[in-house]
């Protein structure tokens, strides 16, 4: 049985997970109105993404005997200076998730609770590739800069990522 502790920081975390996937469809239509349909793919299974972390914690909570509460979750900023600022705000959003995911650890492991922080282990490797990936990308559109040649390749090889859905019932 999942503690009451526990329990609210999770559901807490579900709202996280959801307001990162609301930010990166934001972007993800941002980079649709400036024609940049690769970034646009890119944001958009970066949003799938956060929708399956949610659910983990989602499932996890369930399976622990607890009580899944939705929060409401804040409407994410609409318009970006440049695609490189875009990319800038994701980078630092998800250093500031890893911080919460660490957060998370801590508090089960001063709970005792094993079975939280085995599950917690999958976010925190998790994050550090997506503060690795985001990173690269923001690496990449300083060097690219004004060169419309070079942009056009970066657009063309975000447009290439797809989305792999979890197996079915998988929690973990
Ligand atoms: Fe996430
Ligand atoms: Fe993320």
């Amino acid at each position: 049985m999942i503690s009451e502790k526990m329990q609210d920081a999770m559901n807490e975390q579900i709202k996280w997970e959801l307001y990162s996937a609301y930010l990166y469809m934001s972007m993800s239509a941002y980079y649709a109105s400036t024609n940049l349909m690769g970034f646009a793919n890119w944001m958009r299974v970066q949003a799938q993404e956060e929708t399956v972390h949610a659910l983990k914690f989602y499932d996890f909570i369930n399976e622990r005997g607890g009580r899944v509460e939705l929060r409401a979750v804040d409407a994410p900023p609409k318009d970006w200076a440049s695609p490189l600022a875009v990319f800038q705000d994701t980078c630092d959003h998800e250093r500031i998730v890893t911080g919460r995911i660490g957060d998370l650890v801590d508090l089960a492991r001063s709970l005792r609770d094993h079975a939280s922080e085995i599950f917690l282990q999958w976010f925190v490797t998790e994050q550090v590739e997506e503060e690795s990936s985001t990173d690269e990308v923001v690496q990449e559109l300083k060097r690219i800069q004004d060169n419309s040649g070079a942009m056009f390749m970066l657009d063309r090889e975000l447009g290439q990522r797809v989305f792999t859905p979890p197996a079915a019932n998988a929690s973990t």
